[in-house]
């Protein structure tokens, strides 16, 4: 599947070590995984899940989800040995934790020649240098790590997460700067379906691509919300068209429902019926 048309609305973290929630992974409907070697798995299971993982991903067939590998950072005892064990392992890219700067983009870029590399963005120099991570030139994607941010900012949770607002940010600009992914964060309370419902809402209107995950209960609305609706799919057909139309006629701008249609209207528009057939694609 060509990376740029893919979904990346449900990007579920499971724990490396779970071999049960691992041999779930194939059966469940995420537009990704995050195979965790980091926080979710404890000090003493490191290298035990590390061989797990590397195993399953040589030898089950994910189907259409992306297979994304966090490892520890190379700070750690176990971060060089998570990267070694990838190497030549299907996968479509590695996730590198608490990134602060490119220079450690390029310090795993140097280990594992080729692959594709995501940061995780979560820390205070993190959000500050997120345009030189952005521009790195092996990075690929970001994911938004606001539990560790929160515990250096020392900020509170709030439902409208207004502290969160000014990391949030500066990522979403350097990603859309430089033409990498971003997800947003993981909400915690995996029971409470509403709360996660209106914090994949406000991330989906900032513009993330989707949003990580940690159970898969959280799937469903995930999926939901950060596809386009079918009123979306409906206008964007219409917009192409009636600007077609215009153009046709000599016209350099259409109106559709009372709103000005314009050239940058239609490359949003497009941008839609792209996102829904690369969603179509991955449910066929
Ligand atoms: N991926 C795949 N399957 C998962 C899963 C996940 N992230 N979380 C739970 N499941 C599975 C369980 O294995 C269980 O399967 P089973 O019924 O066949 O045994 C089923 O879903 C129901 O699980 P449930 O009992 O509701 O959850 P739990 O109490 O076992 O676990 C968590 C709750 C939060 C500990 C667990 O969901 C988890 O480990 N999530 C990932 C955490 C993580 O990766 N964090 C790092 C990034 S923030
Ligand atoms: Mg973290």
């Amino acid at each position: 599947m060509d990376r740029n048309a893919r979904p990346w609305r449900s990007v579920l973290y499971i724990p490396g070590s779970k071999e049960r929630a691992l041999d779930k992974a194939t059966g469940l409907p995420a537009d990704a995984i995050i195979f965790d070697l980091e926080d979710a798995v404890a000090v003493e299971e490191k290298p035990r899940a590390r061989d797990l993982l590397a195993q399953t991903l040589r030898g089950t067939d994910f189907g259409g989800r992306a297979r994304i590998v966090r490892i520890n950072g190379l700070d750690t005892a176990w971060g060089r040995d998570d990267v070694a064990a990838m190497v030549g392992v299907p996968l479509e890219a590695v996730l590198i934790p608490k990134v602060n700067s490119a220079a450690d983009v390029q310090a795993v870029a140097d280990l594992i020649p080729g692959a594709d590399l995501w940061a995780m963005m979560e820390t205070p120099l993190g959000m500050l240098n997120a345009a030189e991570i952005a521009a790195h030139p092996r990075l690929k994607g970001m994911v938004m790590g606001t539990n560790d941010l929160a515990k250096d900012l020392g900020t509170r949770f709030r439902a409208d997460r207004l502290p969160m607002m000014t990391g949030l940010g500066l990522c979403l600009l350097a990603a859309r700067a430089h033409g990498v992914t971003i997800v947003d964060g993981v909400y915690n309370a995996f029971k409470d379906v509403e709360g996660l419902r209106a914090e994949c809402m406000q991330g989906r209107d900032m513009g993330f691509d989707g949003k990580t995950l940690i159970h898969p209960d959280q799937l469903a609305v995930a999926n939901e919300v950060f596809a386009p609706s079918e009123a979306e799919i409906d206008l964007a057909r219409r917009q192409i068209a009636a600007f077609d139309a215009a153009q046709a006629a000599g016209q350099g701008v259409a109106v559709v429902d009372g709103k000005i249609v314009e050239n940058l209207h239609i490359v949003t528009a497009q941008a839609t019926l792209a996102k829904a057939a690369a969603i179509a694609a991955m449910a066929g």
